[in-house]
């Protein structure tokens, strides 16, 4: 990994499996659990808000239950280490990341730790269930509704992705099936753009082969033994 000064990670759901959060796809996923049509889209909100509420009150205090592993506390020693720019991008709603020690974290598909407003538009730090429509801390309607990007939504932060990818020399990702768009794009970005690019993850992915290496087991292995050789040990 030579010359490398600049790096972006993806992570997904498969980096906070081992710390028994369900991932999405895959035997036993959220999605085969739940239709994704009755809990994750404006539609859904719309049509059955409690059924949505119920289904993110759940994983939001399930979340809280968690600890992060050796995948994310490794990604914090990088990150705390590393001189060039790095940006660990998050399609996870869950704060691992965080609890693991890392800062230079962007949430692209929102946070389970936080309520959205949607009278004044502002995002609050939260815990609790959001069933009982509680008051927003900021205006006191009763209009919250989770901080997740819900299919048909836009991701956030875009313009800081790409900014990041334009500037970076190296392009890895931990932990995702390359089945969602935007997220599933960004090799193929990072490739336009002649950087080096590598996949972590416990089987291939649907995009593995936009990446130059694949190396596959499960993310509190493969992590720390990858961020070992970055920083030299
Ligand atoms: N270590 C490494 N990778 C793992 C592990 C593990 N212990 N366990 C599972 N994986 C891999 C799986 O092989 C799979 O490729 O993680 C990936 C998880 O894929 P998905 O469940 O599809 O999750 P993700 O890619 O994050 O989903 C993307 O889809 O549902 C939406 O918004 C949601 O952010 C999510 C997006």
């Amino acid at each position: 990994m030579s010359q490398i000064r600049n790096i972006v990670i993806l992570t997904g759901a498969g980096i906070s499996a081992e710390s028994g959060i369900d991932t999405f796809r895959g035997g036993g996923g959220l999605w085969e659990q739940h239709r994704v049509e009755d809990v994750a889209t404006p539609e859904a909100f719309a049509r059955d808000p409690n059924l949505v509420h119920r289904f993110y009150d759940m994983r939001r205090a399930a979340i809280q239950e968690r600890l992060p592993n050796a995948a994310h506390f490794a990604l914090a020693e990088l990150d705390a280490q590393w001189r060039g720019d790095l940006l660990i991008v998050t399609q996870n709603v869950d704060d691992l990341h965080e609890r693991g020690g890392a800062s230079r974290v962007l949430h692209m598909h929102g946070e389970h730790l936080k309520a959205w407003c949607t009278s004044c538009d502002i995002r609050s730090p939260w815990r609790g269930p959001l069933v009982n429509r509680p008051p927003c801390p900021v205006c006191q309607a009763r209009t919250l509704r989770p901080d997740v990007v819900w299919f048909g939504e836009m991701p956030y932060q875009m313009e800081r992705i790409y900014g990041a990818l334009r500037q970076a020399d190296l392009f890895v990702s931990i932990g995702t099936s390359g089945a969602v768009y935007p997220a599933a794009g960004f090799v193929q970005s990072a490739r336009d753009l002649g950087m080096q690019t590598l996949e972590l993850n416990l089987e291939r992915s649907q995009g593995s082969h936009w990446f130059h290496e694949t190396r596959l087991g499960p993310a509190s292995e493969v992590v720390p033994a990858w961020v070992a050789e970055m920083l030299g040990g």
